[in-house]
């Protein structure tokens, strides 16, 4: 059998919604492939009970259909799944990363991420590559319409993951329709100087380049505990923070030395709120590894 490793991911960065994404090291979805006459699928791992196994109901088997790679997907979830840490595009990437080496395709890194992204949509109905491109090319990643570009950055994040559920449509469906030409303005603004931050490793201009007016209020609003966590972790050094994807995990990003007093200080805002939480302390990570 082949495993293949593939990381959790964070969405949006708040100013690039539905383009910006990044790579964890941690955590991982573990996905071993074997082939077979017809694909089938076991799950095992955080939240796997959720997770359908029905090759036509699940990223990975999507993956395999799309690819005709017809194989039997092991799936050994660390990514929690609906967390806002990229969990179904985990089990995609591995498997598109996967099913490609195992039947020795010629598909670039770059062409798994948009079959990836044709598991998630199958899906969910409503994905977008954002979180399958940094899960298979690692890195800071940018998504177009058609394209995707990346780019490795060393800098220090923390995950922040409370026991709360929101769901992605839900998440969607609160978004305004229309945007503020201002709005818009700032937004480029913001996404730029992100872009500049990564180039530079710096947390700082990273941070302000997160701020974002449009979808991640109405997102926080959804999110019990958002505020007090947010404060909490820029009191403790976070330069910047803001829903992962559509939530409800919060992404704080820091400079090396905070990370730890990052993490205790969202975990404390939510403790304080009656909401469990854990965190992830992580650099901008890999992507989709062969073992
Ligand atoms: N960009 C997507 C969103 C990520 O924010 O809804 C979750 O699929």
């Amino acid at each position: 059998m082949l495993t293949v490793t593939a990381p959790a991911t964070s969405a949006n960065l708040g100013s690039g919604f539905d383009v910006f994404g990044v790579a964890f090291d941690r955590p991982l979805d573990v996905v071993r492939v074997e082939r077979a006459a017809e694909t089938t699928i076991e799950v095992s791992g955080v939240g796997s009970q959720y997770i359908p196994e029905e090759p036509e109901r699940n990223t990975a088997g999507v993956v395999a259909a799309e690819l005709d790679t017809p194989a039997r997907i092991i799936i050994d979830k660390g990514v929690r799944p609906a967390s806002g840490l990229g969990s179904s595009a985990a089990s995609a990437a591995a498997a598109a990363v996967g099913l490609s080496e195992l039947y020795e395709t010629d598909h670039t890194r770059e062409d798994l991420v948009r079959i990836a992204a044709e598991g998630e949509k199958a899906v969910s109905g409503s994905a977008h590559a954002d979180n399958v491109a940094p899960s298979i090319l690692g890195g800071f990643t940018v998504v177009r319409e058609n394209g995707v570009e990346s780019v490795d950055a060393t800098v220090p994040l923390v995950a922040c993951l409370p026991e709360t559920v929101v769901s992605t449509r839900e998440a969607r469906r609160v978004l305004p329709e229309r945007v503020d030409l201002g709005d818009m303005s700032k937004n480029v603004g913001n996404a730029a100087t992100l872009t500049i931050g990564m180039h530079r490793d710096d947390p700082e201009l990273i941070g302000q380049g997160m701020a974002e007016s449009v979808v991640t209020p109405a997102r926080a609003a959804l999110i019990d505990g958002y505020e007090e966590a947010v404060d909490a972790a820029t009191a403790a050094g976070a330069t910047g923070v803001t829903v992962s994807g559509a939530g409800p995990a919060l992404l704080a990003v820091t400079h090396s030395g905070d990370q730890r007093a990052v993490g205790a200080s969202m975990l404390d805002a939510f403790e304080d709120q009656g909401i469990e939480a854990r965190t992830f302390s992580t650099m901008i990570g890999s992507g989709a590894k062969i073992h």
